[in-house]
């Protein structure tokens, strides 16, 4: 196996190399400027951002100055909760690239659906808030357009739109799979991303991932990352660390065997986060 073979397609035929990078925590200034260019170095060509994380400024500052052609560089970003609604929305899209200082984004993402609990008409403003980004992907702003942490509910009620998504970011990781979130997606071609394949390191210490990591003289981490992308699944690890950063990507000299992947597939529930979509407050 190679790398080659992990560019995924989305339904509209837009490219997407994997793993990404992500940035959460990547605290703006220095530390997400050096994680941002060390990735780039170590062969990354995906990096995931977000308005909340603050960092939008100081990864396209990286990004400029990496000198690699936009048009190889895969650059993500989301809308926050606070700018839900057509209008606010298309503003916030362009305060978004303006910060990266580009003039197009590969992938525009909704950060979290409006729920029950934010919202009685949560799904209007789903909807609304989902023209706006159909909209920007019929302008020409972005090549691929989607969602992130949309659970079935929330997904059900786009799939009807003139355009669907064609990502949908979630938690993913060994012990949590979401696996009616992630088999929704597969029937209606949207691409899964998984954000903390490592379960944002409490994963790693789990005895069965330990052993297979063992078995397979790999990292926990690069096993979780391998998993994912065996299972299909785009993940989005997130390190500041430079030798990490390189383990991370470093996942595509052994494969996992299929034995190997169902007993992953098949371990109970945990290292969860504990973020519901459906009920987080945001
Ligand atoms: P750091 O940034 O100091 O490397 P996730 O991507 O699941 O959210 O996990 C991110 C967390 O896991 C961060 O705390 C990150 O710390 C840590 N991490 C990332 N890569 C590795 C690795 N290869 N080994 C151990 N910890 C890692």
């Amino acid at each position: 196996m190679n790398s080659s073979e992990f560019i995924f397609s989305l339904y509209n035929g837009v490219k997407m190399p994997a793993p990404g990078f992500g940035t959460w925590r990547a605290s703006k200034g220095l530390q997400a400027e050096n994680a941002v260019s060390d990735a780039l170095e170590s062969g990354y060509r995906h990096i995931d951002t977000a308005a909340a994380y603050q960092n939008e400024e100081s990864i396209g500052k990286s990004i400029k100055q990496s000198e690699i052609p936009r048009e190889e560089i895969f650059v993500t970003s989301k809308l926050w909760t606070t700018n839900r609604g057509y209008s606010k929305a298309l503003s916030a899209f362009d305060e978004t690239l303006n910060r990266l200082g580009l003039d197009y984004l590969d992938l525009y993402l909704i950060h979290w659906p409006a729920n029950h609990v934010t919202n009685e008409n949560w799904d209007e403003i789903n909807l609304d808030t989902w023209k706006a980004l159909e909209k920007l992907y019929t302008d020409g702003k972005v090549r691929a357009i989607g969602v992130s942490n949309f659970m079935t509910k929330h997904l059900n009620s786009l799939l009807k739109s003139s355009i669907i998504p064609m990502v949908n970011q979630i938690e993913y990781h060994p012990g949590f799979m979401q696996q009616d979130v992630v088999n929704l997606c597969k029937e209606n071609n949207i691409l899964v991303e998984a954000w903390s394949p490592l379960g944002a390191g409490r994963v790693l210490d789990n005895p069965d991932i330990k052993i297979i990591a063992d078995k397979y003289g790999k990292s926990a981490a690069q096993i979780c990352i391998r998993w994912c992308l065996q299972n299909g699944v785009c993940p989005l690890p997130k390190s500041v660390n430079k030798s990490r950063i390189v383990q991370n990507i470093d996942v595509f000299d052994f494969e996992i065997s299929g034995p190997d992947m169902e007993y992953i597939n098949n371990l109970s529930t945990f290292g969860e986060s504990g973020h519901n979509p459906d009920t987080i407050v945001l």
